[in-house]
């Protein structure tokens, strides 16, 4: 098995280095003049690693302007201005505090008319393509072994697409958005080879509710019912995991 675990104490020492192996990356590539292509993902697993990187960009002097970002995915339909939307998130947890270019952001459009959304999804996918493929990919993962919203059922060649989410998921997600009737029933995704093109990736999760889905990503077999065990086939994805998460390995 392919999967590296790195285990901390708690999140935020493990956040530490996972904003700095970013900054790193983006540093690198400023120093050979290319652009570098981030993956990101929402969620509260990643919220300290981008308070990090924000740290980085106000107290350290880290530059965002050679940064391309492609989020993972954005619930449907779902307006950008929706408190409840991806786009709100990122831009209240990153890109509003950096100095990323914003033609350089990317996330899945909530908005785009049933008709025009298998189109798009093809565009968003050659977008990642023609901008050199992703660099590194950060991803959480829900209860259902969901990476992005790559529900159970998954294909390991699916791309971006709309996708109808798990039942638990909108469980999961309900308290967010003050009962499960008012969470959407569908989300635009990264599909799981969108994800696996990615040069390098880290999955990080935290806490105990996370400890038998990340046993079954690890140790289980490949399998769509578990979509995450896909990245069992990449070469160089890595678990950050805190005590919690891991507590079942
Ligand atoms: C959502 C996102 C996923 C994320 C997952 C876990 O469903 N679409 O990308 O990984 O939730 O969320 P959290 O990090 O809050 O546990």
């Amino acid at each position: 098995e392919k999967i590296h675990n790195k285990i901390f104490k708690n999140a935020s020492e493990a956040s530490l280095i996972v904003a700095r192996e970013i900054a790193q990356l983006i540093v690198s590539k400023q120093a050979e003049n290319k652009d570098c292509i981030l993956g990101l993902a929402t969620g509260s697993s990643p919220i300290k690693v981008y308070e990090e990187l924000v740290r980085m960009h106000k107290e350290d002097g880290l530059s965002f302007r050679n940064v391309i970002t492609f989020n993972l995915d954005e619930y449907y339909p779902m307006k950008k201005e929706n408190h409840h939307s991806y786009h709100h998130f990122m831009h209240e947890h990153l890109f509003n505090h950096i100095d990323i270019k914003p033609e350089n952001i990317n996330i899945p459009d909530g908005t785009i008319l049933i008709d025009a959304l298998k189109q798009y999804c093809i565009d968003y996918e050659n977008k990642i393509i023609n901008a050199g493929g992703l660099d590194f990919q950060l991803l959480g993962i829900g209860r259902t072994g969901h990476v992005g919203f790559n529900e159970p059922g998954s294909h390991i060649n699916s791309g971006t697409r709309i996708i109808t989410l798990d039942y638990i998921t909108r469980v999961d997600a309900s308290s967010d958005f003050n009962g499960i009737e008012n969470v959407p029933k569908r989300a635009i995704t990264m599909g799981v080879s969108t994800i696996l093109k990615s040069k390098r990736i880290v999955l990080m999760a935290w806490g105990q509710n996370k400890a038998d889905v990340i046993k079954r990503t690890v140790q289980g077999d490949i399998s769509p019912e578990i979509p995450a065990t896909f990245l069992q086939n990449h070469d160089n994805t890595t678990f950050v995991l805190d005590q919690s998460a891991a507590s079942e390995l």
